[in-house]
């Protein structure tokens, strides 16, 4: 059977995808810089879940609704104020590196981001969504040559409501190792472009990733830019992680 594979590059078409009938498609969702990589580090340091939404209102509310939770994530990459969030100041930022297993072990995070958990939101109405970054790939990879999907869609979630260059790349590369099995059905224009992109840009993540508008941002921050090298890591975890139709973010059982 003939498979699909799309990318998608722009946030205008998160839109689009709430309308679109996803019910036999696969997303592989891509924020690496930062959301879809801190919720892969939160789940690999023993966090139980990560609960994506778009708005700080619906964190809090969700929040209320689940004693012991902890509340995660940013706005403008800085993390959420009691100012922002009608007094109570967020536990965690968007930074990978704070969300380490003492903090997180046996946890439920709730978590609101400028992008990444706006796509996550996206794509609830898809057979399966996964979370891509370059810290899993190689398991995402191995999870799709396993199942086959006829329709993969990989959803880059862009910068603020732009394309980002780091999504394009990371959807790239795993365009690139799982080319054989989708280069023989039908594959989109924007899959040969990211996969192109990458075959540039891949001798040299890091330094590629200062002409990235959100990597030159993070590098500029004292605090978050050790973020940037810490996120185009390759394969330093083995599982794959899904969105539930409930709208949680957990480890697939293997
Ligand atoms: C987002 O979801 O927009 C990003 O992860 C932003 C950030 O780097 O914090």
């Amino acid at each position: 059977m003939p498979a699909n594979l799309e990318v998608l590059f722009a946030p205008a078409e998160f839109a689009v995808l709430a309308k679109r009938d996803l019910t036999r498609t696969v997303c592989v969702v891509f924020d690496i810089l930062r959301a879809t990589s801190t919720m892969m580090t939160a789940l690999a340091n023993g966090a139980a879940e990560m609960l994506p939404v778009a708005e700080i209102d619906e964190a809090l509310t969700l929040h209320r609704q689940r004693p012991g939770a902890l509340l995660g994530g940013e706005r403008h990459g800085l993390r959420i104020t009691a100012g922002q969030a009608g007094g109570r100041d967020f536990d965690f930022g968007n930074s990978p590196r704070e969300y380490t297993r003492e903090r997180v072990q046996g946890k439920t995070i709730v978590m609101t981001t400028t992008n990444g958990t706006r796509a996550l939101r996206a794509c609830l109405g898809a057979q399966k969504t996964l979370i891509g970054t370059f810290l899993g790939l190689r398991a995402v990879a191995h999870w799709i040559e396993r199942e086959r999907p006829e329709e993969l869609l990989l959803v880059c979630s862009g910068t603020i409501d732009q394309t980002s260059y780091e999504d394009t790349l990371a959807a790239g590369a795993l365009c690139d190792l799982i080319w054989p099995i989708y280069s023989a059905g039908t594959f989109s224009d924007s899959a040969q472009i990211s996969r192109q992109v990458f075959s540039f840009a891949r001798g040299d993540l890091l330094k590629v990733m200062q002409h990235a508008r959100n990597g030159r941002r993070l590098l500029a921050i004292p605090d978050l830019c050790d973020d940037v090298a810490y996120c185009v890591q390759r394969d330093t975890v083995d599982f794959v992680a899904a969105l539930s139709p409930a709208g949680a973010v957990r480890k697939l059982d293997k």
